[in-house]
């Protein structure tokens, strides 16, 4: 598996230390929250990002999930996000904080926002690893951010093409052969 990688984008140290400075600013964000905060997670890509995240989260908070389908087998481009399901608890007058693996086209996180805002919460912000500075739209605010970065596909740190990679400890791209092109239909 780790041959398959051709160049690591993020490694494993740059994403601990970017992951500990971003639950710092989470945590001082929502510190007069007396209710505390509900993390609400896009599966499947932002499982690893959670569960490092929230480890490091002094702060009074719960997880629900919600799952969306946007790329399927070996595609490399969106075919519109679709809400598959959606775990939440009540988040009327809640605060709520998104997390997210990657910001690409906000096709994703504009399909979420729109569903939760439904749900009357006090508030909506926003935390994704990644974000490919060229495409994410201006009109998509994210307060927290890791890393940004070029527009290529990467893999790793929950992140996967075609299923695999999910476990790689770095965010990383694959070798160009192994990706393969398929047509939208
Ligand atoms: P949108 O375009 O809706 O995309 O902002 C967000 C979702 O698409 C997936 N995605 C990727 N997955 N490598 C991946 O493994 C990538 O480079 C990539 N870009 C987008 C991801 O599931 C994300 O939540």
């Amino acid at each position: 598996m780790l041959d398959d990688v051709a160049r690591v984008v993020v490694s494993e140290r740059q994403i601990e230390a970017r992951v500990a400075a971003m639950a710092e600013e989470i945590a001082s964000f929502y510190a007069d929250s007396k209710e505390g905060v509900t993390i609400v997670t896009i599966l499947t890509g932002s499982l690893v990002f959670l569960a490092d995240l929230i480890r490091r989260l002094p702060i009074r908070m719960r997880v629900a999930l919600v799952t969306v389908s946007s790329y399927a087998g070996k595609t490399m481009q969106s075919r519109g996000a679709v809400l598959e399901s959606a775990i939440l608890p009540d988040l009327c007058n809640r605060d709520v904080l998104i997390v997210d693996d990657i910001l690409d086209t906000g096709g994703t996180l504009r399909l979420v926002r729109d569903r939760l805002r439904a749900e009357s919460p006090r508030s909506i912000r926003t935390a994704v690893m990644l974000r490919k500075r060229d495409k994410a739209p201006a009109d998509l605010p994210v307060e927290f951010v890791g890393f940004d970065i070029e527009d290529e596909f990467v893999v790793g740190y929950g992140l996967d093409y075609d299923g695999l990679y999910r476990n790689l400890p770095y965010i990383g791209v694959l070798k160009p052969e192994l990706y393969t092109t398929e047509s939208i239909t």
